[in-house]
């Protein structure tokens, strides 16, 4: 018999799925202490659990936002479609850096973070998103910290970036990924305004504990005293 009332347990499911950030992504989210929120973007075949370590070692009181890539390759999550290695389906990256940036902004909402306090930071095919969002919806982001990153594309419309900092990670033996893509994507970068630092490192395409030492003392400068007294 139909009683017009809905099992309590459908409604409150409802309800959860009604107060998830629209457009969705499984992610992980984990409030800090302070205003800052990074939002983490794994390499290919990664999860949004995949990065959370190293997030925590950049910024111990930032938010964490960390989403899975949408696309499946071979069953290995990734941020958007590749036709080969280093050539990338452009009309999809470009749906997905616009799903992926309009998730930022409906999480920000949601969880009651700062919008305008989002650092990227990626590895692999997520510093290339993170890139892509660089170029294409750069309102989302403060700053971006990109390990390992190359060119996802050229935009039709140059962005305002003047007052973005980037941070790129390159391993000078990257097979994946040479030095003169770097370069490129700094280029690219900083003719948009934005202000770049590149540091290579003598390694492969995996990340280092260098890299992300750098990488913390970009995003935090250490206090002045502690910094004379480094090697
Ligand atoms: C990409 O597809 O984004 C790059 O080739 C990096 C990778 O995921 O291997």
């Amino acid at each position: 018999m139909q009683t017009g009332h809905r099992p309590v347990a459908t409604t409150f499911a409802n309800l959860l799925l009604v107060m998830r950030p629209r457009p969705d992504f499984i992610h992980e989210f984990i409030p800090g202490s302070l205003e800052r929120t990074l939002l983490l973007l794994h390499g290919t075949g990664g999860n949004e659990r995949d990065l959370i370590p190293l997030g925590r070692e950049l910024d111990s009181n930032a938010s964490l936002l960390s989403p899975r890539g949408k696309v499946l390759e071979n069953g290995m999550p990734r941020f958007f479609r590749r036709l080969a290695e280093g050539v990338f389906d452009l009309q999809d990256l470009k749906n997905r850096t616009n799903e992926l940036a309009d998730f930022v902004a409906a999480a920000a909402q949601h969880y009651g973070f700062a919008a305008d306090k989002v650092v990227a930071v990626g590895y692999s095919n997520g510093a290339n998103i993170a890139a892509s969002l660089l170029l294409l919806r750069p309102e989302i982001l403060s700053a971006a910290i990109l390990f390992r990153a190359m060119v996802p594309l050229v935009p039709d419309k140059q962005p305002k970036l003047s007052s973005m900092r980037v941070w790129i990670g390159a391993g000078t033996d990257d097979p994946i990924i040479p030095t003169s893509e770097t370069k490129r994507l700094a280029e690219l970068l900083r003719k948009a305004g934005a202000d770049v630092t590149i540091r290579h490192f003598p390694a492969g395409h995996g990340l280092t504990m260098s890299d992300v030492e750098a990488a913390r003392d970009w995003l935090t400068p250490p206090p002045l005293k502690l910094r004379k007294a480094l090697p």
